[in-house]
C-alpha cells in the first residue's frame, strides 16, 4: 500500500514538472524554435529500411557450377521437415528458412514468428513466444543440482503430431525455469556473407586486434578470440563465436533446432523409445546418386550467400559513419577485414564490410547471460557484425529490443556488487566482469548532440 502511494506521488510530481517546464520553454524560445528543439530531443531509430531486400542471392563471381550448387542448396535450406524426414523428437522449428528469413532466405527473425503456430496439442506455445516477437531458442543456465547446464532446451516435441503416433514426451518446464531465473534466450544471427567471414585468416583477426592498442587501452577495450579447442584456430560463428565453421554450425543446428541427426551430429538428443522413427544419421550422403547430404548443402548455401547491400550514403549517414569511427564504436565493430586466399574465386582476397573484429568482449552484467561457450565467458559476446542492420527487426543476442538506440545504450553496464570493495578477480558472483568494455564509448555516444546521435542511427540503418 505504502509502496503504491509512493509510486503514484513520484509519478504525479514528474507529470507536474513536464506540465510546467514545457510551456515556459515555449515562451522563452518562441513557438517555432521550441518545436524544432522538441523534434531534436526525439532521437529515434528510423526503423526497418524499406525497399528491396538487397540480400538472399548468390555472391557475385561464382563459377557456373558453384552457382548451380548454390541454387540447389538454397532449395534444401528452405525445405520443411516432417518426422519421417527426421524432425524431432524435440525441435524449435521445422525449417532453417523459417528462423533465417528476414529480409530474405538466410536472414534472421521475421515480422511474424513461425514458432507461434508450429505446436501441436498437447504442446503449448511457451510464454516467451509471441506472433510479433523474435524467434527464440532457450538455454538453461544450471541443472537442478547446481552444476552448469548451458544447453539448448527445445520448445516443442513431436508428441501429438499425426506423423508421430505413440511418442509421448513433454515439453521442458519453461515457467519454472523462468521463475528460478534459469532461462536465457538467443535469436537467429543472419547468414549473409557467411563464406566471407569464414575465409578471413586468423592472422588478419590477430593483427586487427593488435591495432590501435593505445586507443583501445585508454577506453578499456580488450577482446580476445574464442579459440577452438580441437585445432587451436579461431572460432567465429554464433553469438559467442562458439563455432568453428558454417558446416559444423549447420550440423549442430539440424540436430538441435530441428532434431535431424546427420553426419556431424549423429545421435538423437532424446532417445525415448516410441519417439525414434528413423535410423541415424537421418540426413546422410545419398550414395546411389553421389549427392551431398543436406548439411553439406546448407554449408554451400551459406558460404556462397552474398553479403547484404547497404543503402547509398547521404550527408547524414556519412557524418554518422565518421562519428562511429571517431568515438570508438569501430574499435570493436571493425568496418572491414580482408579474406585470405580461397579455393573459390568469389571469396578470394575480398574486402568484408562486416563491422566486427570477430573477438569476444566482456559486456558486463547488463548483457551477460551466464552461459560459457568455449573461451567465451558468462558475459562475453562476439562483436555482432552490423552489416545488414538496416533490415533487422530485433537486436542483441536475446532480441530484447527492436530499437537501435536501446541496443546501443544496453552496451553499458556496471555491477553494484563491485562498488566499494572490488572483488579480487574483478568479477561479480555470476562471473560477469564488473564493467562492460563498451562503457567509455557509450558514455561518449550519450554526450554527443542529438543530431550527431541521429546521424549514427541513420548510418546504422543504411547498412
Ligand atoms: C528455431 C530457429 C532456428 C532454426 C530452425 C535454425 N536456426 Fe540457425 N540460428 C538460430 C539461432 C537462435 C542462432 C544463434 C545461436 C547462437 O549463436 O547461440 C542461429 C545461428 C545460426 C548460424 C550462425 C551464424 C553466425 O554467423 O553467427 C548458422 C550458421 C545457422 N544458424 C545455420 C542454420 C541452419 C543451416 C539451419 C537449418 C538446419 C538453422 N540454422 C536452423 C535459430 C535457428
Ligand atoms: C567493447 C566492444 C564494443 C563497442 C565499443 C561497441 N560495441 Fe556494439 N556490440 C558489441 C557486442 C559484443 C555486441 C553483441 C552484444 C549482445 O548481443 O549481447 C554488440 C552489438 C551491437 C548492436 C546490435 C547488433 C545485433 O546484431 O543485434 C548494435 C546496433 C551495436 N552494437 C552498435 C554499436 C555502436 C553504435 C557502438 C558505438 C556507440 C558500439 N556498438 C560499440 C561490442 C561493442
Amino acid at each position: 500500500m505504502f509502496q503504491q502511494l509512493k509510486v503514484r506521488r513520484t509519478l504525479s510530481r514528474r507529470h507536474l514538472s513536464k506540465v510546467l517546464v514545457l510551456p515556459s520553454v515555449f515562451v522563452l524560445l518562441g513557438f517555432a524554435s521550441a518545436l524544432a528543439l522538441y523534434g531534436q530531443l526525439g532521437v529515434h531509430d528510423p526503423g526497418v529500411r524499406g525497399g528491396q531486400a538487397g540480400a538472399g542471392d548468390a555472391i557475385p563471381g561464382l563459377s557456373g557450377a558453384e552457382g548451380n550448387s548454390f541454387t540447389d542448396a538454397k532449395a534444401t535450406f528452405m525445405e520443411v521437415d516432417t518426422v519421417s524426414g527426421g524432425l524431432g523428437p524435440r525441435f524449435n522449428l521445422d525449417s532453417c528458412a523459417g528462423c533465417h528469413a528476414q529480409p530474405a532466405v538466410g536472414g534472421t527473425s521475421p515480422f511474424t514468428n513461425p514458432q507461434s503456430t508450429v505446436a501441436t496439442a498437447p504442446n503449448q506455445v511457451p510464454f516467451f513466444i509471441t506472433s510479433d516477437g523474435p524467434v527464440r531458442e532457450a538455454r538453461f543456465k544450471f541443472n537442478s543440482n547446481g552444476t552448469r547446464d548451458g544447453g539448448v532446451h527445445d520448445l516443442f516435441t513431436i508428441t501429438g503430431r499425426p506423423d508421430a503416433p505413440g511418442c509421448n514426451i513433454s515439453q521442458p518446464d519453461f515457467n519454472a525455469a523462468a521463475a528460478n531465473n534459469n532461462l536465457i534466450f538467443r535469436i537467429p544471427t543472419p547468414l549473409f556473407g557467411g563464406g566471407l567471414i569464414e575465409t578471413i585468416q586468423d592472422a588478419t583477426i590477430l593483427a586487427n586486434r593488435n591495432s590501435n592498442a593505445a586507443a583501445k587501452q585508454a577506453l578499456g577495450i580488450n577482446g580476445h578470440p574464442n579459440f577452438n579447442g580441437n585445432d587451436g584456430t579461431i572460432a567465429r560463428i554464433g553469438w559467442k563465436a562458439q563455432n568453428k565453421s558454417l558446416e559444423l554450425f549447420a550440423g549442430e543446428a539440424y540436430n538441435v533446432e530441428q532434431g535431424v541427426t546427420n553426419e556431424i551430429f549423429n545421435t538423437e538428443r532424446d532417445e525415448t523409445p516410441g519417439c525414434i522413427f528413423n535410423g541415424t544419421p537421418e540426413d546422410h550422403t545419398k550414395f546411389e546418386t553421389s549427392t551431398p547430404s543436406d548439411v553439406v548443402k546448407f554449408a554451400i548455401f551459406m558460404r556462397f550467400l552474398a553479403p547484404p547491400t547497404p543503402a547509398p550514403a547521404t550527408l547524414s549517414t556519412s557524418n554518422g559513419s565518421n562519428l562511429f569511427n571517431q568515438i570508438g564504436c569501430a574499435l570493436c565493430h571493425t568496418p572491414t577485414l580482408m579474406t585470405g586466399k580461397s579455393s573459390s574465386g568469389a571469396l578470394d582476397n575480398k574486402p568484408v564490410n562486416l563491422f566486427s573484429d570477430l573477438l569476444v568482449h566482456h559486456m558486463g552484467p547488463g548483457l551477460g547471460d551466464n552461459i560459457i561457450q568455449g573461451g567465451a565467458g558468462p558475459d562475453e559476446f562476439r562483436t555482432a557484425p552490423l552489416w545488414g542492420l538496416g533490415k533487422r527487426i530485433f537486436f542483441l543476442h536475446d532480441g530484447r529490443t527492436k530499437d537501435l538506440l536501446q541496443a546501443i545504450r544496453a552496451h553499458a553496464s556496471s555491477s553494484q556488487n563491485c562498488q566499494g570493495a572490488q572483488p579480487a578477480n574483478g568479477t561479480t558472483p555470476e562471473g560477469f566482469a564488473c564493467n562492460s568494455e563498451a562503457n567509455a564509448v557509450i558514455n561518449t555516444f550519450n554526450a554527443l548532440s542529438q543530431g550527431q546521435q541521429q546521424d549514427i542511427l541513420n548510418f546504422l540503418r543504411s547498412l
